[in-house]
């Protein structure tokens, strides 16, 4: 079942998602080599619960944290956790909240310190795939272009591979909504959409094989060949015009880039 948004529920929306996003802007402020997930993961809580809103993710399904931090092999679903976080790591972190009964759910990949232009491209073209299908959610395109859009970009330009065991979602007084939004997928294809769906579309991008794994603790996801994987993630709103994004990351880059451990000079590229 889909639910669409009247006018009032999309401000009440934008300004979940943007709890998100100025969540993420002050977790980018902290990320450092030597500071843990786990204390990130209690800064986000109480950062969550000082502006009226509650962490989404936590019992979610029984899910035991505030937010998702999964770093370097980990696709997502990743638990904070004691151990520090070393120059090199790939960071990414997924926070959801709950307010005035609306959910925003969004996500952004960090690096600490300096990595190789590998995955400086693994970076730049999983967020790039995100605005490719972004571009698409207009009111009339079938959901399988935005799939298609981001699939090309990154499996057939780069041949990074696209996970499949986890797709983007509607989002709403849920968490989880109608439609699911695959990273992969044919163009024409899927449900047509109509104004007032809110969609978060999250490409979760790997170096190397789409192959991943869930571990022991029933959350974690894997690449099955440890290679670094990467996640963008937008919740947007679909019109018919054009595509309005509810979240926003100007102000996450703009703390990303001030943040001199995290953005060296040779890293400019990232945001141009
Ligand atoms: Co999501």
């Amino acid at each position: 079942m889909i639910y669409y948004k009247t006018k009032a529920e999309i401000e009440l929306m934008r300004e979940s998602a943007l709890l998100v996003s100025k969540t993420l802007t002050e977790v980018a402020k902290l990320l450092k080599p030597g500071i843990s997930t786990l204390l990130l993961d209690q800064f986000i809580g109480e950062f969550i619960r000082d502006h009226q809103a509650v962490p989404s993710f936590l019992n979610y399904h029984g899910y035991p944290f505030n937010s998702c931090i999964s770093v370097n092999d980990v696709v997502v679903h990743g638990f904070p956790n004691a151990n520090e976080l070393k120059d090199g790591d790939i960071v990414s972190i997924d926070i959801g909240v709950v307010k005035n009964g609306y959910h925003g759910d969004h996500a952004y990949t960090f690096a600490l310190g300096s990595i190789s232009d590998e995955l400086i491209q693994l970076i730049r073209v999983t967020k790039e795939s995100l605005y490719k299908g972004i571009e698409k959610a207009v009111a009339g395109n079938r959901v399988g272009d935005i799939s298609y859009a981001i699939q090309e970009h990154t499996e057939k330009k780069y041949g990074y591979g696209v996970v499949r065991e986890l797709v983007g979602h509607g989002l709403g007084k849920s968490l989880h909504e109608d439609p699911q939004v695959p990273n992969y997928g044919r163009r024409g294809s899927g449900g047509k959409m109509k104004e007032g769906m809110v969609l978060a579309i999250e490409p979760m991008i790997n170096l190397g094989t789409k192959d991943v794994y869930t571990e022991e603790d029933g959350w974690t996801v894997r690449t099955k060949d440890h290679k670094v994987s990467v996640h963008f993630e937008h919740d947007v709103h679909v019109q018919k015009s054009q595509p309005d994004i509810l979240s926003d990351y100007s102000i996450i880059e703009a703390a990303e880039k001030a943040n001199l451990n995290l953005f060296c000079a040779e890293r400019e590229t990232l945001n141009a």
